[in-house]
Order: structure tokens, then sequence, then C-alpha cells
């Protein structure tokens, strides 16, 4: 398949990995990657710029295929050493880059002359509008259903989509919700140039996280996710567990009282937790309503192998067929 995102990135598949805070590690950017998808390196997940100049060094040994690192920019009193990593980003020679939670524009001057490709992901039209208008090469428009934090407005990708494909200039990643060549084909259809996965990408063979963590997606349905943090204006969809229950229960007793302080304990340091341990009711870690249509635990390549095929075959037989 060809379209403006295989052409962008030079890649086989229009299917993108999202950052994701302790799974983004090089054995899943790399089998993304090496399946002919874009695989992406969590920046943040690593401690260090130095870290991350190991972890990208890690991943060129394991595919030589083009692969990314996300950088998401957080609201935080002692903010990360961004030029750290966008400097560990440029000698580490990756071409991808994924921006997300805040405008990327201070570093983009250096990320382009260093002939990087910029995706910036964002949860309205207004700030994918801003995202071309700052000159970044492409963006990855989530929608309410995806894992993560889906903003404060509330639009699922039927409306958001057709919403930014009327819009936008440059080319555009579905991105909340995309588990299959169904969800592909709707996504072209809605006129967006390929899709980002986040929560499908965990439930693989090659996801460095605990077996636990793989099996509590495949268990739960399109009901089991939750939105935390809504009167922080911080939003987050999450699975539902032990640690969410108590958390929405403090949100519900302290009402426009609370602070982040307030959930500190269920929301802070609990992906090592999550991911490392399989702790799984150790507080709330973002997971997507596409749960519900995940039931199995591929390889990358099975999985993205599967999405293709079945594209083409919506595309070939179902809707051929219908006109
Ligand atoms: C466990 C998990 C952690 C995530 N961490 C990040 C992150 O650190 N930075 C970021 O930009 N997006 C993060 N995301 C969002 C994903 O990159 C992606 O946009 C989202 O999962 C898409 O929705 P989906 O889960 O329905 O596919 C995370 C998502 C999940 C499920």
């Amino acid at each position: 398949m060809k379209t403006r995102i295989t052409e962008l990135f030079g890649v086989e598949h229009p299917i993108m990995q999202g950052g994701m805070h302790y799974v983004g590690f090089a054995e899943l950017a790399a089998a993304v990657s090496n399946a002919g998808g874009v695989g992406i390196i969590t920046g943040l997940t690593q401690r260090t710029p130095e870290l991350l100049a190991k972890e990208i060094a890690r991943c060129k040994e394991m595919t030589d295929k083009p692969f990314g690192v996300n950088l998401t920019f957080l609201p935080s009193v002692t903010p990360p050493d961004y030029p750290g990593y966008v400097k560990a980003i440029i000698e580490g020679g990756v071409k991808i880059v994924e921006t997300a939670g805040n405008n990327p524009q201070k570093w983009l001057p250096a990320l382009k002359d260093a002939g990087i490709k910029v995706v910036h992901k964002c949860t309205s039209v207004r700030h994918a509008l801003k995202a071309e208008a700052i000159g970044c090469d492409a963006v990855s428009v989530d929608g309410f259903e995806c894992g993560g934090h889906p903003g404060e407005d509330d639009v699922p990708n039927f409306i958001l989509l057709p919403r930014a494909a009327e819009e936008l200039k440059i080319p555009f990643l579905a991105s909340g919700g995309m588990a299959d060549g169904r969800s592909l084909v709707a996504a072209l259809a809605l006129g967006a140039d390929g899709m980002n996965m986040g929560t499908r990408f965990i439930a693989t063979k090659e996801a460095p996280v605990h077996e636990n963590v793989k099996q509590a997606i495949v268990a739960a349905s399109e009901l089991d996710t939750r939105l935390v943090m809504r009167p922080l204006r911080n939003t987050e969809r999450v699975l539902v567990n032990a640690g969410v229950e108590r958390l929405l229960e403090k949100e519900r007793t302290l009402g426009a009282n609370l602070k982040f302080e307030d959930i500190f304990n269920e929301v802070a340091g609990v992906y090592p937790k999550i991911m490392t341990e399989g702790d799984m009711d150790a507080g709330a870690w973002s997971c997507g309503m596409v749960a519900g249509l995940i039931h199995d635990i591929p390889t990358c390549k099975d999985l993205i192998d599967r999405i293709m095929a079945q594209a083409n075959g919506i595309i070939r037989e179902r809707l051929a067929g219908m006109v």
C-alpha cells in the first residue's frame, strides 16, 4: 500500500506504533520497523539522554529499517533535559520523531536541520493546524477513544478524522481505537493517510512488558477503561483496576478541591510496577477502549501482515463488490 505516510517515512506499510511509557523500548520499536511499520522508542522512559543514546544504538543493532523516538512534553516542576534528549536523537542518526503533549516549536529548527521528519500527536483540529503552521511534516490525530491522554474536547474519531481531513494539508495518521484491517480502511476512508496504534502493540510477543499486562488487555472489553484526572484537566484513559477505583473515589469525594498530591500514590511511579513487575492493581496505566477488539498476542510481523491482508481484502473484495 502506498500513501503519503509510507512515502514520507520510507516504509512499506502506513502503520505507526505510538510512543508508550515503559513499553516503547528498542525491542518493540525494532520489531514494528522490521515488520514494515514505524516503530517508536519512548524517549522519556530512558531516565537520561545518555541512556536514550544507548537505547537508540541497541535498536540499530536490531533493525536497519527506519524507526523513531517519541518526545513527550509534559508540564513539570523540574523539566527533563530536553536539549540533551534532542541531541541524543540527532547524534543517534534517528530520522523520525513523534512529539506529543505540548507545542514542539522550540525544537523544530534543530530537528529539521538534522533532516528529521517530525510527526506531532495531538487531540484536536486546532492543535493539528498549529502543528502544520509551525512546520511539522505530519500529525497523528488522537480521538477520544485513545489510550493515554485524549485531551478535554471528547471528540471521537468518526468526527475528528474527517474534520482533520477538511482542514489539514499535511499527511495525518488516525490514532486511537485502531486495531486491525477494518480500522485501517476506515481511517483511510475518513481522510487519514495511515494509522497509529498504541494499546494493540502492547499485546504482541515482542512488547517487552510483563505477561500479566498482555493478558489484562486480551481479557478487557471496550467497557473496561476509565477516565482519570479529569478534574485536573489532565485526563487519561486507563484500564480499570483496584488502584483506579481508589483514585476515582478520591476524585468523587474531593470534587473541585482535588490536587495532584491527593492521587500521587495511584499515578506516580506506577509504570515500572505494572509493566515490569506485572502488579496489575498498582495504579493508573494508559489503555484504549480498543482493548475490546484485542483477542490475541501475535508477533508484530503477524499482526501487521494480518492487518494489511485484511485491509486489502476489504478494499478489493467487500468494498469493490458494492459499487
Ligand atoms: C501504556 C501506554 C503508554 C503511553 N505513553 C505515551 C507516552 O509516553 N507519550 C505519548 O505521546 N503517548 C503515549 N501513549 C499514547 C500512544 O502513543 C497512542 O497515542 C495511543 O495509545 C493511541 O490509542 P490506542 O491505544 O487506542 O491505540 C501511551 C499509550 C499507552 C497505551
